[in-house]
């Protein structure tokens, strides 16, 4: 197909742009919505200093991006730069030969065989965090599956070896410092300020402080002669092509990226999970209902999550609605087009998982809760659904994440009833899709 230096992409002025930035600033997702309703699966938002971003909604637009010509699509700055600067260059920070080094050597400490090692560890965390859930009052959910879902990726890679406060201590640091990277996205006109009172640089350094406690324990495991079976002691016996072994710094990088891909967007997604079968009593039933027949067959927690089908259904019809990567951003290298759609060199591309996920093309009644969607075996819905990305940079922990929110669900349905909640669910988007104000009330099952 020739190209033509024309742009195709209907516009949205910076104008409406700047009458909509306070909204914006709170929720942009009404605004793209509004936009995609008027302009169709695509509109180019013009933001200003000659800059402008396309919003895409077109689902085999996003498998050209990630899949079919994924070589000339880099990841935008916010991810390799934004980010980078506080967590270092590893697997979600870095691109090109160094990313597929990195992903070459890591990928197998995600493999199922290997996950399987993990279960039991996982579950133990699980049935203890979920102590924390306060019977007969309303509480907000989401600091526990925060805790728990941060508890979880520490513990697979540290065993019991870490101190309940250095966890601490790694935990408040990556959760302030994604919240200082939140500040310097949405203010970017506020960087030279940032900068000049030292505020970045504080969460610099509260980064290294995390990578000396992390540096520590690499050191102690390296000195140890006893095998945990854990990924830090697969990452450290993994080699590279030539043989050798990944640098410390390396590994710290990877680690502190794990921590910060790994936490967050589990928390949302088990938050939202149980927000939806607190609206859907019917559900919550049938849950409960395959919890007693899987348990019923074995005490394998393998098997447990391979029979639990519903469970999975409801989570991935809950990640159909709330995908906690509501965004997939990407440049390309070099001109390229999309069907009748030129794209110049280095066009910002932004991916609308949220709204693609809730397409009315794609998706039956798409505004409604309804996991059985996910039960039918003939529906090929992987063409049309991106919780975690796709292609070669698709989620490395996408397992691990369904193996312990799976768990999570088990163990919690048995113990407590979610009681019944019929206000709407409130949203919060900032880097991820996270929930706001998750007020539940809980009940011990009799
Ligand atoms: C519900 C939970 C999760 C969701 C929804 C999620 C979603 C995603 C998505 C959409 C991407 C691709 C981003 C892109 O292409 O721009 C990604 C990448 C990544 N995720 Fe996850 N993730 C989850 C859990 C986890 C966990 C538990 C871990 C690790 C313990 C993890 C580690 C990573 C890493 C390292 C990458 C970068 C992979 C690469 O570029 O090679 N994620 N995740």
């Amino acid at each position: 197909m020739l190209m033509s230096d024309t742009n195709q992409f209907p516009e949205v002025s910076l104008l409406r742009f700047i009458r909509h930035s306070l909204e914006i600033l709170k929720n942009p997702l009404p605004f793209h919505r509004a936009n995609f309703l008027k302009y169709g699966n695509f509109f180019r938002l013009n933001i200003g200093f000659g800059k402008s971003v396309i919003f895409i909604r077109d689902a085999d637009f996003l498998s050209y991006v990630l899949q079919k010509n994924q070589r000339n699509f880099s990841k935008s700055s916010i991810q390799t730069k934004d980010l980078a600067k506080y967590i270092g260059r590893g697997l979600l920070t870095s691109e090109g030969e160094e990313w597929q080094k990195q992903r070459r050597l890591i990928q197998p400490a995600f493999h199922k065989s290997q996950l399987s090692l993990l279960l039991q560890m996982v579950n133990a965390v699980i049935e203890r965090e979920l102590n924390k859930i306060k019977i007969n009052q309303e509480f907000d959910v989401f600091p526990v599956f925060n805790d728990l879902a941060f508890q979880t990726v520490v513990k697979s890679l540290f065993s019991s070896e870490i101190s309940d406060f250095e966890l601490r201590q790694l935990q408040n640091t990556t959760e302030i410092t994604q919240q200082m990277l939140v500040k310097e996205l949405r203010q970017p006109y506020l960087g030279w300020w940032f900068k000049l009172t030292g505020k970045i640089q504080y969460h610099i350094n509260l980064i290294d402080q995390s990578r000396d406690i992390l540096q520590k324990l690499v050191t102690q495991r390296k000195q140890s002669e006893i095998k945990h079976n854990d990924l830090l002691d697969i990452l450290l016996d993994a080699k590279y092509e030539d043989g050798s072994s990944m640098k410390d710094t390396q590994l710290l990088d990877e680690i502190l990226i794990l921590f910060a891909a790994g936490h967050e967007t589990t928390s949302n997604a088990l938050t939202f999970t149980c927000e939806l079968i607190a609206r859907n009593p019917v559900v919550q039933l049938k849950i409960l209902d395959e919890i007693k027949e899987v348990k019923k067959e074995s005490c394998d927690l393998m098997l447990w999550i391979k029979n639990a089908k519903y469970i999975k259904a409801v989570i991935e019809e809950s990640m159909r609605l709330y995908p906690p990567a509501y965004f997939i951003d990407r440049v390309n290298n070099e001109k390229d087009c999309f069907k009748d759609f030129d794209l110049p060199k280095k066009s910002n591309l932004l991916f609308s998982v949220y709204e693609i996920h809730r397409h009315p093309d794609f998706w039956e009644d798409p505004e409604l809760f309804k996991p059985e969607r996910f039960l039918d075996e003939n529906v090929k819905f992987s063409k049309n659904y991106f919780p975690f990305g796709a292609g070669q940079r698709m989620c490395i922990g996408n397992n691990f994440a369904m193996y312990e929110m799976i768990l999570t669900i088990i163990n919690m349905v048995e113990r407590y009833e979610i009681v019944e909640k019929k206000t709407p669910i409130k949203i919060k988007p900032l880097i991820t899709l996270k929930p706001l104000d998750a007020v539940l009330e809980f009940k011990t099952r009799q």
